[in-house]
């Protein structure tokens, strides 16, 4: 009594090969192609192991879900949700974190990741307090650019925050931890379910238990906040305190925040969805374009976006 897992066990013919044309001749990969290294991180129903695929001497990060885990909580779709935000997502994007292979034993499911090398952006932010302006504005950029991608593709991440952003060995993002992931399906453009973490909790998540692409750009707006003002800004007490100033929209800045930057996550932590900057339909005045085009971005190249080094973490 097997779960469609829509990944392909050790034993079976043909491994998930998610990338096309790597491991084309061998297409069965197993957890004993990879020598497993410290742990990375740990979730609730994961762990994510650095590891070397042996054949190619190639590091990666390898996020391992332990099967029985998973299904005494009910947890199976999530999983499946992650696999298949991943899929979608494909290769096609440097901000997101690409899924190399997939595949599992009789123990555990494994998604073999891109390697992030330096670690969580939470754990850059709490190390400096804050970041300069000029850093905060190449990651809001690269976080722009890639919500963009992820939203073309019908994906919304549902829990974008500082701990789900990357830093590759060039300093650039990569996002990552699609478990709570949406796929909108053509013509859905609202997904309900609860989600999230409370200081970046979208006022529709709380109030109408509903999710579209714009609560991802409200996210945006804390995850700017935070990256300037170095606290967060929604933070109660307690999480049902943190929800309340979400719904009414209570926060401030403090002194000497960049102004552009302010008038920004203004126009972001907008609590009707539909105002928010870049959340209109294209060519509509609301568009990504237009978040694209907002004064605090003026000095970015997002054709170069991707190339151009990060400024020095500061
Ligand atoms: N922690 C969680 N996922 C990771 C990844 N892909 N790379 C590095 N560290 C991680």
């Amino acid at each position: 009594r097997d779960v469609n897992l829509g990944l392909r066990g050790a034993g079976s013919r043909a491994a998930s090969r998610v990338r096309g044309s790597r491991n084309s001749s061998a297409s069965r990969v197993s957890a004993v192609d990879f020598q497993f290294g410290e742990i990375l991180g740990e979730g609730s129903y994961s762990t994510v192991m650095r590891a070397v695929h042996r054949a190619t001497g190639q590091e990666y990060a390898i996020k391992v879900l332990d099967k029985n885990h998973l299904k005494r909580n009910n947890k199976m779709p999530t999983a499946m949700a992650e696999k298949n935000a991943l899929v979608r997502l494909g290769s096609g994007h440097p901000g997101v974190v690409r899924l190399n292979w997939a595949f599992h034993d009789d123990w555990s499911l494994y998604f073999v990741l891109d390697l992030a090398k330096n670690g969580e952006m939470q754990s850059r932010i709490s190390r400096m307090g804050s970041l300069s302006t000029e850093c905060t504005r190449y990651y809001a950029a690269q976080l722009v650019d890639a919500l963009d991608y992820m939203h073309t593709k019908g994906v919304i991440h549902r829990d974008l925050k500082p701990e789900n952003l990357l830093l590759d060995d060039a300093f650039r993002i990569k996002i990552t931890d699609f478990g709570t992931g949406k796929l909108l399906d053509s013509g859905e453009e609202k997904a309900k379910t609860f989600v999230g973490t409370a200081q970046y909790v979208s006022p529709e998540l709380l109030e109408a238990c509903e999710t579209t692409p714009s609560s991802d750009l409200w996210a945006l707006g804390c995850i700017i906040y935070q990256m300037i003002a170095g606290r967060f800004a929604f933070q109660g007490l307690s999480e049902y305190l943190t929800w309340q100033k979400i719904k009414h929209l209570e926060y401030t800045f403090p002194e000497g925040f960049d102004e552009q930057a302010k008038d920004l996550v203004q126009k972001l932590l907008q609590r009707d969805p539909e105002l928010r900057l870049g959340a209109g339909s294209p060519g509509s005045p609301n568009d990504m374009q237009a978040l694209r085009s907002h004064p605090f971005f003026a000095s970015i190249n997002w054709k170069t976006l991707w190339k151009d080094p990060a400024p020095p973490l500061e």
